[in-house]
């Protein structure tokens, strides 16, 4: 949802911010600019399209300068052009902003401004803030930092800023609220950007920009005050990040690798926290919090898109070895109903990014009313993170593919051991019952391995279907989030369209779509529906419906019926969405890339949804 970055020091900062951006381009890639700062003058570029657009407009053009800012764009409001490329500039083209967010009053802003004879070159609601900014600081006849200060006071909405003064090429201003921005440390020099990816092979040292937080930042030199004045000491962290995590390490797409990590994520993201000996779980980030879950009657899951439907899964896990009741909810929806949360309420947030927008608001609604919050995150000091009273990290290690993969499988996994943990605090679950479901999971990356080992069969099925217009995938139990996440990495990264559905709910309409044309996707492995699947594998079949089946190993009776299946290892019951779900994400990798498309950066799509 766009990504910016912003350098000043010793170094050139042309190579810096474009080498940044496109490590940031996973964030947004429909249009990028730079404006840079040298002796002789100032160089303002901004082209539609990705950044390596940008460069080639560039070719030998002055792009000399220390001191630079950087966007690539996720179109909010206007569409993507070179006229509403960030960086945005101020009426007298002294300063330019970079902008992640949204102004939510930009028109009637706009409208003042229009009044007092401000003139516009873009649609963007960036532009309307930079006028504000340089309308202010005439107007108080103040420096620039109260300037940014006092127009922040003013706006409404998400942002997270850099503005480059051109007439005082010495510093930069940072701000957020809502959207992430991070400061770099280097000596004798500063970076900034919307997440440590581009800035991780520079610096170890980083400051994360609270809400309400304004930056003053200079070479050798950072201060940062809140919004209502008051002077903050930076809290600075040590970055753990290999800067290897985000290269593609020989595979062709980030989202393949990602698949391929699974194993390894698994197991980081279970390390120090099973004991299968012992029989024991230990979740060090919610410890504090042991008393209090054997006491929680009901548990909400909020989350978007993907993690929502580990949300799903979570359902299915905490209910039956927990026994408390859960419901699963779209963050979106919730922040926008008068949902029943009470104190004794226990909400978990489940985000890779840990910004997306509808989730931090319907954590703000369940903390007003005083429920007790936890969050399931990936990216570490992300927003969420940060705002829920305790938590456990998924430690999957970056993701930069758009599509969600290995973040899925590593949300699912931290739900199962809390599953497992309040199962323990409360006793339902003894030691020895744990040391069997324990030695399990631990099989599963093992097991997950098998499964990627049969990529170039899926590959085989992928080419068979590739031409679908559409795709059903059917399951039961905790198999129908396992089909509605293979259906939605279908169609994100394919744009085939395709539905996830339970698979008894077939005959209630989506039967009506099957012709000889409609692959059907069917999770059909050995489980307490397993015949129920038969059953509907066979009404499928009997309208000639092209059936592909995830089976499990040694299976006789689905492959009997199924034109296409892929075999995946044996487990419990409550693992199978952990290995089913691979198969799926390679099937929908695939399909999309023997039609072209680019899985790593699908259209339309962001990363990180930090807008609503
Ligand atoms: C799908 C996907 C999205 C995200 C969703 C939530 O592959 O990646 O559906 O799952 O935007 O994002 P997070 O988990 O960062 O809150």
């Amino acid at each position: 949802m766009c990504g910016i970055i912003g350098y000043i020091g010793h170094r050139d900062a042309w190579p810096i911010v474009t080498r940044g951006l496109k490590k940031m381009e996973y964030r947004g890639y429909d249009s990028a600019g730079i404006a840079i700062v040298n002796d002789v003058g100032f160089n303002l570029y901004k082209k539609a399209g990705k950044v390596s657009s940008l460069e080639q407009f560039t070719d030998g053009k002055d792009k000399s300068g220390k001191i630079a800012i950087g966007h690539t764009r996720w179109a909010t409001h206007g569409e993507p052009s070179d006229c509403n490329s960030h960086p945005h500039s101020s009426n007298d083209k002294r300063l330019h902003i970079i902008h992640n967010g949204i102004i939510e009053n930009y028109a009637v802003l706009k409208e003042t401004l229009l009044t007092r004879g401000h003139q516009f070159d873009s649609d963007t609601d960036t532009e309307v803030l930079i006028h504000l900014i340089e309308e202010i600081q005439n107007m108080e006849q103040t420096d620039l930092l109260e300037a940014v200060r006092l127009a922040l006071n003013e706006v409404i909405g998400a942002y997270a800023i850099v503005i480059l003064d051109r007439g005082n090429p010495d510093q930069l201003i940072a701000a957020r609220k809502g959207s992430p921005l991070v400061i770099g440390i280097g000596a004798d020099e500063h970076f900034i950007a919307s997440d440590v990816t581009p800035i991780v092979e520079y610096v170890k040292n980083v400051i994360y920009l609270n809400d309400n937080e304004i930056a003053l930042i200079k070479t050798n030199q950072l201060s940062i005050k809140q919004r209502n004045n008051v002077v903050q000491t930076p809290l600075v962290h040590e970055l753990e990040l290999k800067l290897e995590e985000l290269e593609k390490g020989g595979f062709d797409d980030f989202m393949l690798k990602e698949i391929f990590e699974q194993p390894r994520s698994l197991i980081d993201c279970m390390r120090g926290r099973i004991y299968p000996k012992e029989g024991k779980v230990e979740l060090g980030g919610i410890k504090h919090y042991a008393d209090k879950l054997t006491q929680i009657d009901r548990i909400i899951i909020v989350a978007c898109g993907t993690s929502w439907h580990a949300g799903l899964v979570g359902e299915y896990l905490i209910e039956k070895f927990a026994q408390v009741s859960v419901e699963v909810e779209y963050a979106s929806e919730f922040r926008y109903r008068h949902p029943i949360i009470r104190k004794d309420d226990l909400l978990i947030a489940i985000s890779q990014s840990g910004e997306t927008a509808d989730t931090i608001a319907a954590i703000e609604i369940a903390k007003n009313k005083g429920a007790t919050i936890f969050g399931i995150c990936n990216v570490v000091g992300a927003s969420i993170p940060r705002s829920t009273d305790a938590g456990v990290y998924t430690h999957a290690g970056p993701e930069i593919g758009v599509a969600s993969t290995k973040a899925f499988t590593t949300q699912v996994a931290i739900l199962t051991l809390i599953a497992f943990y309040i199962a323990q605090q409360k006793g339902i679950l003894a030691p020895a019952e744990l040391t069997v479901l324990l030695n399990e999971l631990n099989s599963i990356p093992s097991k997950i391995q098998r499964v990627l080992a049969e990529n170039e069969h899926i590959k085989d099925i992928a080419f068979e279907i590739k031409d679908a217009k559409s795709c059903l995938y059917l399951g039961r139990g905790s198999g129908f989030p396992v089909a509605l996440e293979g259906a939605l990495k279908l169609k994100e990264i394919s744009y085939i369209h395709a539905e996830g559905y339970p698979a008894a709910e077939m005959k209630h309409g989506p039967i009506a779509l099957i012709d000889e044309e409609m692959p059907v996707i069917f999770i059909a492995t050995k489980n307490s529906s397993y015949e129920k699947v038969i059953s509907n594998i066979r009404e499928v079949k009997a309208r000639k419906g092209k059936i592909i089946a995830i089976v499990t190993e040694g299976d006789i009776h689905v492959k009997e019926i199924a034109d296409y299946y892929i075999e995946i290892p044996d487990t419990d019951e409550a693992f199978m969405p952990l290995i089913a779900t691979v198969p799926l994400q390679l099937l929908a990798y695939h399909m999309a890339t023997i039609r072209g498309c680019n899985v790593d950066q699908p259209r339309n799509l962001a990363k990180s949804v930090t807008v609503e």
